[in-house]
């Protein structure tokens, strides 16, 4: 192929795959996927977090002779120690306790086809002597038996952590990783794609735009200047939920530079308290986490002002009222006595309910903005919102053995707040 033929097939290769950016490294790691395609030749592709290596091992599958038999991704880290070998070859009935049927494995499964061993380097060490005798000869046995069965499957690996190191600490076999790594496909880090990054960000600002059906954000000079500056931990999948966050929370459609530092955590979150908490550096599903949170506590306020407004529309703005939603009141203006940054948010807050005849045509352009906002989350979201709040707060509760105050401060809300949910949820 020539070389005008290859850039013309990386570019069509970009496309069916949704691959934006055209860093010369990014081109170099498409081009090498191309090439080793048609071969059985092992893969390891290596990058940071987020940067973009799920989408070489289907590339791979899907240019090769095995695209018409099984692709199977298999996330090594997501795996119990005690089920993956079980998992990948497969087990013999009786072998142990709950084995009550014959289960063929990946390996099994995959004849013929790719699989896809994401997270490679957590594999435990037993699992790694059975893999190599695979890709060595490929043999395996099923757990618990003593039958030799023969598989064919084309391996593709991935990893984000330092297998040098892992090696040297004998996590890891030497010997696999030069088995597993006879072409290595490095994908670059988003801070050293300088031309790709306002790319990125345009995209999934349209993105999400579509998704959300408001219209699509855009960012001042400065802003950029900011986004290209930024060190970006997570790269793309950190972009990608930045611009979702953007998009789903700022009014003012034009970000400035101001605006969309507060979203980046070097320079600290406005909910810094949820990104403490991740697990690693790499794990920004806290970020989502944060979204999902702000969007449900913002469901949960407008549900409460409605029915007091419902309540003082009904009966106007009598003592009466006040005495019977008490718990509702304090409830949204904040009852704790610990709870500064609540009391903060009083005068704010009360603007807004100060009217009660506010159902009529006295509600300001922002009220009412925020007020359809919410309505179209409410119908769309409701529900998977409930099941995200669920699992913050069981989340929480599990990293901190169940101590409900300090559960309670990690997901920014009162001990007294935090019981009613565990309530409501009856967990
Ligand atoms: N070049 C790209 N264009 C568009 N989207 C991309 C690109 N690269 C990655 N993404 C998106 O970024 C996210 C992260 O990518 P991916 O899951 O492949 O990361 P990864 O390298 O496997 O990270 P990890 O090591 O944490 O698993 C995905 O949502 C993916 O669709
Ligand atoms: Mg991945």
């Amino acid at each position: 192929m020539g070389v005008r033929g290859l850039m013309e097939s990386i570019q069509a290769i970009k496309q069916r795959f949704g691959i934006i950016g055209n860093t010369p490294a990014l081109n170099r790691a498409i081009e090498k996927a191309i090439q080793v395609a048609p071969t059985d030749i092992s893969v390891l592709v290596t990058g940071e977090s987020g940067v973009g290596k799920e989408s070489i091992p289907k590339i791979i599958h899907q240019l090769s002779h095995r695209k018409h038999n099984k692709y199977i991704a298999v996330n090594c880290g997501a795996i119990p120690e005690g089920t993956i070998d079980s998992e990948l070859f497969g087990h013999e009935k009786g072998s142990f306790t709950g084995a009550t049927q014959t289960r063929e494995g990946y390996f099994e499964v995959a004849d013929g086809g790719t699989i896809f061993l994401d997270e490679v380097g957590e594999l435990p060490l037993t699992t790694q002597v059975r893999l190599l005798r695979v890709l060595e000869n490929g043999e395996f046995l099923k757990v618990g038996s003593s039958k030799v069965q023969k598989t064919n499957v084309r391996i593709v690996a991935a990893t984000n952590v330092n297998m040098f190191e892992a090696i040297e600490k004998e996590k890891f076999r030497e010997d696999l990783y030069y088995r597993l790594s006879t072409v290595d496909i490095h994908l670059p880090p988003l801070r050293d794609r300088q031309d790709d990054i306002h790319l990125l960000f345009r995209k999934f600002a349209s993105d999400f735009a579509l998704k959300y059906k408001m219209p699509t954000i855009k960012l001042t000079d400065a802003a950029i200047q900011t986004l290209l500056k930024h060190r970006w931990a997570g790269n793309i999948r950190q972009l990608r939920n930045i611009a979702e966050q953007l998009s789903v929370l700022e009014q003012n459609r034009t970000i400035s530079a101001e605006t969309l530092k507060s979203y980046l955590p070097a320079t600290g979150s406005n909910l810094p308290a949820v990104i403490k908490t991740s697990k690693s550096e790499s794990d920004f599903s806290s970020e989502r986490e944060i979204l999902y949170k702000v969007l449900f506590d913002m469901k949960s306020d407008l549900n409460d002002l409605k029915k007091l407004t419902l309540e003082l529309m009904k009966n106007g703005n009598t003592k009466d009222v006040e005495k019977k939603n008490e718990s509702l009141i304090q409830k949204i203006y904040g009852d704790d006595e610990d709870d500064a940054e609540y009391e903060e948010d009083t005068t704010t807050n009360s603007e807004v309910l100060s009217i009660p005849e506010h159902s009529a045509n006295h509600t300001t352009p922002e009220t009412l903005d925020k007020y359809h906002f919410a309505e179209e989350i409410e119908e769309e979201e409701t529900l998977s919102l409930q099941d995200k709040e669920l699992e913050l707060i069981k989340k929480s509760l599990e990293r901190h053995q169940g101590k409900r105050k300090l559960a309670a401060a990690e997901l920014g809300i009162s001990e007294r707040t935090l019981y009613r949910k565990i309530k409501q949820y009856d967990l």
